[in-house]
């Protein structure tokens, strides 16, 4: 299970259920990183997509029924859940796109991490759950610099569970 993320330099991820930053070069990151893949976000992250991401299998987890989401959306309901379906289906990539709740319920099930570190502090009420990196090995880091599009220099990680 792979996690993806951008975080600024106090771990912030969200602010009133939105990115607290507008970062086109993240959005590419994202979308190279995710499209063809099984993509689970939590039910305050996909309500911040408005709709179903397109080219991607879209799972909602959530506490409410099924039938709050369109047919094309699978939704699962707990961490174990999302651990039982990538068990039953090693033909998918599950990638895990946030938020907070999301990725503290399913820490224990991560072995890659896609972290991108915003170099900027911004205003925020959501915050990346505490990671051990000491459990994790640096596999590669690459800066983007800033540019006309992207006012903040961002560093690329990935990690993989030692
Ligand atoms: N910077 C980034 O890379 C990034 C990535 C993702 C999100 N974000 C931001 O983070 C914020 C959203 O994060 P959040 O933590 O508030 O919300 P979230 O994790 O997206 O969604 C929380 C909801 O998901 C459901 N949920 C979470 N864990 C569950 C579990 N183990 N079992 C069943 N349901 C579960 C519950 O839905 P119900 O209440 O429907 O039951 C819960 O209320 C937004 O501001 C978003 O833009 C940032």
């Amino acid at each position: 299970m792979i996690f993806i993320w951008a975080e600024d330099t106090q771990h912030a991820i969200g602010h009133k259920g939105q990115l607290p930053w507008h970062l086109p070069a993240d959005m590419a990151f994202f979308k190279q990183h995710t499209i063809g893949k099984t993509l689970i976000s939590g039910s305050r992250t996909f309500a911040s997509y408005k709709k179903p991401l397109p080219h991607r299998k879209n799972i909602v987890l959530t506490t409410r029924t099924a039938t709050d989401y369109p047919s094309s959306v699978e939704v699962l309901h707990s961490a174990s859940e999302v651990a039982a379906y990538e068990q039953a289906h090693p033909q998918e990539t599950v990638i895990v796109s946030g938020g907070a709740k999301v990725f503290k319920s399913l820490l224990p099930y991560v072995d890659t991490l896609l972290r991108t570190r915003v170099q900027h502090t911004f205003k925020a009420d959501t915050y990346m759950p505490k990671i051990d990196y000491d459990q994790f090995e640096l596999i590669s880091s690459t800066t983007h610099q800033p540019d006309e599009k992207n006012p903040y220099s961002m560093i690329f990680e990935h990690w993989q569970r030692r």
